[in-house]
């Protein structure tokens, strides 16, 4: 609904405190869905930009305000398992144990498309990634809109994917109709994703739900890793992400993470500086050097990532310290993440 000659739109802010009292906050974001426009709203992982997932002009438009690569899928998002059968044909048993188990909540799972979802959701893949999320707004959006929503991240493509409304109004204030602010996202990272299309269910994207918590309801299942020469499956996956606009120092968990902090502090004695540290209490006394500790707690890392990379961002910090992280369980997605932000691995 952005056309040229007008640079910039009205973008309504609506505040829900209470979904399940304030239920008719929701009825003006669902028409602007089922008119064609676009809504950004929370879920439980990231805030994501909506749009009708049938309608193609309004995707389209989601590709164009994010500036985002055309050759990289979107997930849709549902509200009842039964809107599946508008998506895919069949759901592999497996695929079936999950979606018991883990919806709604951080898990998208890959399956063959029907004909009559859109090539411009799927970048022209024959799959569909499908997740229903367990955010009640989220939720109380997509029924009210009576269609599956699209929803990338809703930020900026390359930079650090939104976890509260601020940040996406950084993004795309006055570029998209309506932002629903539901606070901030309880696990901030983005969901999992899991394809079914190959012979062994095979995460595209490490996120919250972990292989060891899939392996246990469904067995083996693989971790992508791109080989060399094959057609990438996950298209979203090569592009640099989550990037702050200060230059990123990951220290390796092994590392003596005060000692090698030192040395890169002494280097840049005037540079302004983040540091994020895992599992030290660290402190300075100096207005240049801003720490996050997160006292050994994987799970606020996840929660808080992107939200430090764009505190920092707004205070003009020149140099991200961050301590890297074992690579298992929630660990893997969340150095997924880091790794993609890193200049210089030490
Ligand atoms: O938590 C989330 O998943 C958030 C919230 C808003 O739901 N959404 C999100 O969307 O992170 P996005 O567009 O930023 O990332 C979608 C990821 C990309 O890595 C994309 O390549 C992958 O899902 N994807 C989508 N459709 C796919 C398909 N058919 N096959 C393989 N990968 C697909
Ligand atoms: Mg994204």
């Amino acid at each position: 609904m952005l056309d040229k000659k007008r640079s910039a739109m009205n973008t309504k802010i609506i505040v829900v405190k209470n979904s399940q009292t304030e239920k008719n906050k929701i009825v003006i974001p669902s028409k602007i869905i089922s008119s064609g426009g676009l809504v950004a709203f929370p879920t439980e992982t990231v805030y994501g930009l909506g749009a009708d997932a049938f309608n193609k002009k309004a995707i389209k438009q989601i590709f164009k305000v994010k500036g985002r690569p055309q050759d990289n899928p979107l997930i849709v998002h549902i509200s009842d398992i039964s809107q599946i059968d508008q998506l895919s044909e069949k759901i592999p048993k497996k695929a079936e144990k999950l979606i018991a188990k883990f919806w709604p909540g951080p898990l998208t799972i890959v399956l063959k498309k029907k004909k009559k979802v859109p090539l411009i959701v799927t970048a022209g893949l024959d799959s569909v990634a499908i997740r229903m999320p367990s955010n009640k707004i989220a939720l109380e959006l997509i029924k009210q809109s009576k269609t599956p929503i699209v929803a990338p991240s809703a930020n900026i493509s390359g930079k650090p994917s939104p976890t509260t409304a601020n940040h996406v109004k950084e993004d795309l204030f006055e570029k998209v109709d309506c932002i629903i602010d539901g606070g901030s996202c309880k696990i901030g990272i983005e969901s999992t994703v899991i394809d079914f299309t190959s012979k062994t269910p095979t995460i595209l994207r490490p996120g919250y739900i972990t292989k060891e918590d899939i392996e246990k309801i469904i067995g083996n299942t693989e971790i992508y890793t791109q080989k060399k020469n094959k057609k990438i499956r996950s298209p979203g996956m090569k592009y640099r992400h989550y990037s702050p606009r200060a230059f990123v120092i990951m220290i390796d968990y092994k590392k003596d993470f005060k000692k090698e902090l030192e040395k890169i502090l002494k280097t840049y004695k005037d540079k302004k500086i983040g540091i994020i540290s895992f599992n030290l209490n660290i402190y300075y006394k100096s207005k240049n050097i801003i720490v996050k500790n997160l006292k050994s707690d994987p799970k606020k890392y996840a929660q808080k990532l992107f939200y430090y990379f764009r505190d920092f961002d707004n205070k003009n910090v020149d140099l991200i310290i961050v301590q890297g992280i074992k690579e298992k369980e929630l660990g893997l997605a969340v150095m997924n993440r880091l790794k993609k932000a890193t200049s210089k691995f030490l």
